[in-house]
């Protein structure tokens, strides 16, 4: 009989497989958009960038690195290379991911129990949030002195609190042909069991269970809660899969996998010992895209542009010089692209086919929903080409319309070059997605790759 190796392959110990190790401890880490903010501040932070405030125009100059937070749940890296009046050199990508929002008021008793009602924030697969231990996380807003400042709280409970079970089989024997999630009726986690029959949904002055148990967790009464902002999420840690342990299997890397692999490089070309970059060096991390980018922390606000322009003053520019280093500038929007899945070949192009661990993915849109164009997709090619990255593409079947990202949201606002790149998934939009161990690593390879040209 032969057996397989199932002990940790060689591989594990390479320093190309050290990015997605980092990843796998990332996630968990990050549940929400708050905790992913101010986890790679952390990161930042202990890499010697130090928060800047922007309206403060503190003088910077080459050499210099910060960052600044927007709402909690965005975040702008910065790093000034060699004249950095020039050119900015960006990366794009969202701290949010598709999943299901807790709703105010959302305690729903009946049938013995006590749920949580939710609504769905973005585009998830729902049929994935069934029958996985769920649990919350977020940030609280608490009384303070003043009323127009309340004091935000993260939130996590970490521990697995709700679950919304399927229906079983044998009482809806269409349940494998395809069942209709009724969103108002189903998406209701149970929380416990209740003897609590009335409808209660916390428009009563009584704390209800969800403030209860926050006010435990944060080790404050339930009349400092004033309001949340929670989601739901998969607790079950990721896992490196595959016979070869070729696959990392978690839940939102759309788009946690390329907010990190942006820090994580910015970091290195700015602890770099050689020569300066050039120009300035900008990762930027938005909220919201997951819901169309409109918001005052989404790339379709002027958060991005506004901070470059300050972040130009402060190196010693002006208004001009600002408008002129637009058309010098370039954005890398990296959002994660579709891998070609093995069950379903049919769905993607005959000739554009990503592969997993085959390196980032150009995607093109004749419609532009994609930034990419032949110049700016040409960069990528050729950053590739000479550092020996793979490198893939990616167009949508002409019958079908496909996705969108934070690429042509932001364009609209920053008359800048830009490319639309992201690593190939299986399950986009799934409570757990399935990437490539490698090409975490060959992302980082091409962001850094892009600030060092
Ligand atoms: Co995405």
């Amino acid at each position: 009989m032969t057996t397989v190796k199932l002990s940790e392959p060689e591989w594990a110990h390479l320093p190309e497989y050290q990015d997605a190790r980092d990843l796998l401890a990332f996630i968990p880490q990050a549940p929400t958009a708050y905790q992913a903010v101010r986890v790679l501040s952390e990161r930042l932070r202990e890499a010697g960038f130090t928060p800047y405030n922007p309206g403060s125009l503190a003088p910077l100059e080459p050499g210099d690195q910060g960052f600044i937070q927007f709402n909690g749940s965005a975040l702008l890296a910065f790093s000034i290379g060699q004249s950095p009046l020039e050119t900015f050199r960006l990366v794009g990508a969202h701290t949010d991911s598709p999943g299901l929002k807790i709703k105010p008021n959302p305690i729903v008793y009946g049938a013995s129990s006590a749920r949580l009602a939710t609504e769905v924030y973005g585009g998830p697969l729902l049929n994935t949030w069934f029958d996985r231990p769920l649990s919350l996380a977020g940030r609280a807003a608490l009384r303070s002195q003043d009323p127009l400042r309340p004091r935000l709280a993260e939130v996590d409970f970490k521990r697995p609190i709700l679950i919304l079970p399927s229906l079983a089989i044998h009482l809806n024997r269409q349940a494998n042909d395809g069942v209709k999630i009724e969103r108002q009726k189903v998406l209701n986690p149970i929380l416990t069991l209740s003897d609590n029959s009335g409808a209660d949904g916390g428009s009563s002055l009584q704390p209800d269970l969800l403030t209860e148990a926050l006010a435990e967790l944060l080790g404050t009464d339930t009349a400092e809660i004033l309001d949340y902002d929670l989601f739901a999420y998969d607790c079950t840690p990721p896992e490196i899969i595959g016979l070869h342990q070729e696959f990392i299997n978690a839940p939102r890397l759309d788009n946690l996998g390329l907010c990190l692999s942006a820090v994580q490089a910015l970091i290195k070309i700015s602890c770099f010992d050689g020569p300066l970059h050039r120009g300035i060096a900008v990762v930027m991390l938005t909220d919201n895209e997951e819901v169309g980018s409109r918001s005052k922390q989404g790339a379709a606000s002027a958060i991005l542009r506004d901070s470059l322009e300050l972040l130009q003053l402060a190196c010693g520019g002006d208004r001009q010089s600002f408008l002129r280093s637009l058309p010098q500038s370039f954005m890398i929007s990296a959002d994660q692209a579709h891998g070609v899945h093995p069950n379903y070949p049919e769905v993607a192009d005959a000739n554009c086919r990503p592969l997993l661990n085959q390196g980032p993915v150009i995607k093109s849109a004749a419609n532009q929903s994609y930034t990419s164009d032949a110049d700016s997709s040409a960069v990528i090619l050729d950053l590739c080409q000479r550092n020996h990255i793979p490198c893939q593409r990616f167009v949508n079947r002409s019958d079908l319309p496909g996705g969108s990202t934070i690429g042509p949201v932001s364009s609209t606002f920053l008359p800048l070059r830009s490319v639309d790149v992201g690593n190939p998934l299986w399950a986009m939009h799934s409570i757990r997605e399935t990437a490539g161990c490698l090409d975490q690593h060959y992302s980082g390879k091409l962001f850094e790759a892009f600030w060092q040209a």
